[in-house]
């Protein structure tokens, strides 16, 4: 028996004809010597039925013998003639729903032992418990819900390849095994067997590979990439991800964002056969923060925060004093018509979820009655502040206000985390509305403000877009953004050697560290390495968001649990003695590792 159709093709126009489909038995029932069966594969669902009224007489017994063998998930092959199902069965929400196969033979390929959860659509949402899926993720990925997900994923990165292929760029693989390449996450290490003590780095990014082929002359790349960070997981991360890569040579910021604007159209174009539309709204890193709490900016809703610092400076009120006098800020958000939906209960709800989870130092509310704002500390307002604050955040006659206050970032970001909160209780997000954005002019190093220690914002390749000892200095560096989630970041990069000397000085490295980490690759900028820049954007993050996934975990094939361990195989995993010795290990650890340079020409 060869399949001639899938489990998903066969329409009323196949009806009279002979088919065989092969997939997986999902269900089956006996209605008085009528068996049924939805027989499975990843394209649908078909009906097959075994009616001996309707069967040779000579293969009645045959036939019913092997069906009754059909375990569930077991795979198997059957043969038949399509016939329109009997009138009132037909299920219209099966595309394969109008039709039936009617078996004149059946074989067991492989029968299936009990399966730990039923593989059904999960109509109430009742899913197995994670872990159990990821122990026995290859009955987990016959879900239709987890096939639908590899099923677009696979099509989004058909869909950027193809527009990057005609964009001249090239698809180049960089090396697995490497130096570290700091992203600010830890390496997972591979050790040498034949340089016993050595390790390389499985790749945090192609960050520095993809630098190097701009210098050799690739000037469009791209890769679809595979990267490695030990770091806590999270929803949105996993110890191994994928990035859609890329870097251009002899280009400027406004470049990089319209090719990736016009690879994420083409994408939905071909997704949706729709236009999306560009370019998409740019933001200040400092105007995100003060507007929306947040550096990944969930612009679908409004709730956005108004600085109130000068308003309130001179109010008599002991705890902004004190704030603004030590450079704090003091900011607000207005519920507005949808203020009468919390109540005095609710507020206070609020109140402590700023203190718990916003770690906000606390949080301050005015309503607006009779025109005139009020709260249990409006008397420590005079009435011209009150009014200040009123208008400020164009208050009206019933509407609930919150302040923050405190200093710039920790507070913004702590009403950020409330401003999604109330968001999200109210009702506010969409989630069928997709709003990329752009994150910009953002600062070129973070300030420790106790020990004045510089880090790189980004990473240390980004170009510094003044003098790196002023100030503030900015960095030509972009977030893309959609729906409050950081999709992906890029910068233009550093092409000078002795800039990139400079910086990775400034972020705190000696000489000899910058040598030893980077002298090959601040060595390479010097043969003339054009100017270039790049982005990279988490693959598995878009997917995600795009299929509404609460986790990235729903759209990766094997993903790894909470505490990074795959349920699948079991790994990580000791090793025996044996191969710990051949790596040299054992011995090393009991002698300390410091075993000088390898001989390259080996
Ligand atoms: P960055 O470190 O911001 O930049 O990473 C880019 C994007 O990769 C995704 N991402 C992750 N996804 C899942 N799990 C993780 N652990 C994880 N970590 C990151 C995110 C993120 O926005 N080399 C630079 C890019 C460049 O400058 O070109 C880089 O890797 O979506």
């Amino acid at each position: 028996m060869r399949r001639t159709d899938t489990c998903g093709g066969l329409r009323s126009s196949d009806i009279g004809r002979r088919a065989c489909l092969q997939g997986w038995v999902r269900f089956s029932r006996d209605h008085g010597g009528v068996a049924f069966v939805d027989l499975a594969d990843r394209y649908g669902i078909t009906q097959v039925v075994f009616d001996p009224e309707d069967t040779a007489e000579a293969d009645v017994d045959r036939i019913a013998g092997v069906m009754g063998t059909f375990a569930r998930e077991s795979a198997v092959s059957v043969e038949g003639i399509v016939r329109r199902r009997v009138e009132g069965t037909d299920d219209a929400r099966n595309p394969t729903g109008e039709v039936e196969l009617l078996v004149t033979d059946a074989v067991l390929l492989n029968r299936s032992a009990s399966p730990p959860f039923e593989i059904g659509d999960q109509k109430e949402g009742v899913l197995p418990n994670e872990d159990t899926r990821m122990r026995y993720r290859y009955l987990d990925l016959r879900r239709t819900e987890m096939v639908g997900a590899l099923a677009f994923r696979s099509r989004v990165v058909h869909l950027m390849r193809q527009y990057l292929e005609r964009n001249s760029f090239l698809e180049v693989e960089t090396p697995m095994l490497g130096r570290s390449t700091p992203e600010g996450a830890r390496d997972y290490v591979v050790p040498s067997r034949r340089h016993p003590g050595k390790f390389y780095a499985l790749p945090q990014s192609p960050q520095l590979f993809k630098q190097m082929l701009m210098v050799g002359g690739i000037d469009r790349y791209y890769q679809i990439a595979r990267c490695f960070r030990d770091e806590d997981s999270r929803k949105d991360r996993q110890p191994e991800f994928t990035q859609i890569d890329m870097e251009m040579s002899f280009v400027d910021t406004e470049d990089i964002l319209g090719t990736v604007e016009g690879m994420i159209a083409a994408v939905w174009e071909g997704l949706y056969g729709t236009e999306l539309e560009t370019p998409f709204p740019r933001i200040g890193y400092r105007e995100a923060i003060e507007r929306f709490g947040s550096d990944k900016p969930d612009m679908r809703y409004g709730l956005e925060f108004v600085k109130l610092t000068e308003v309130v400076r001179d109010a008599p009120y002991e705890i902004f004093k004190r704030i603004i006098g030590a450079g704090g800020i003091v900011a607000g958000i207005n519920l507005g018509d949808r203020s009468s939906e919390v109540g005095r209960n609710e507020v206070d709800r609020y109140i402590q979820f700023a203190k718990d989870k916003a770690k906000l130092g606390g949080l301050t509310w005015m309503r607006c009655e009779d025109g005139v704002l009020t709260s249990n500390i409006a008397k420590y307002f005079t009435p011209g502040i009150l009014e200040g604050i009123k208008q400020a955040l164009k208050a009206e006659e019933g509407d609930l206000v919150f302040l923050i206050a405190g200093p710039w970032k920790a507070t913004y970001e702590g009403g950020g985390i409330l401003r999604r909160r109330i968001a999200e209780d109210l009702g506010l997000v969409p989630d069928d509305v997709f709003q990329f954005s752009w994150l910009v002019d953002c600062p070129m190093f973070e300030v420790d403000p106790v020990s004045g220690k510089h880090d790189a914002f980004h990473h240390p390749f980004v170009l510094p877009e003044g003098d790196i000892d002023a100030k503030d200095v900015g960095g030509a560096c972009f977030d893309i953004c959609l729906n409050g989630n950081e999709l992906g970041s890029g910068s233009l990069r550093i092409h000078d050697a002795g800039l990139q000397r400079a910086v990775l000085k400034k972020i705190g490295m000696s000489d000899e560290e910058i040598e030893r980490d980077f002298g090959w690759f601040i060595e390479a900028l010097g043969y003339g390495a054009p100017p270039h820049g790049g982005i990279a954007m988490g693959v598995d993050r878009l997917i995600a968001i795009l299929l509404g996934r609460d986790t990235i975990r729903d759209v990766i094939a094997f993903p790894k649990n909470k505490k990074a361990v795959s349920l699948l195989d079991n790994s990580p995993e000791r090793i025996d003695d044996g191969k710990l010795e051949e790596l040299q290990l054992l011995s090393l650890a009991a002698d300390g590792l410091d075993l000088g340079d390898f001989d390259i020409d080996e």
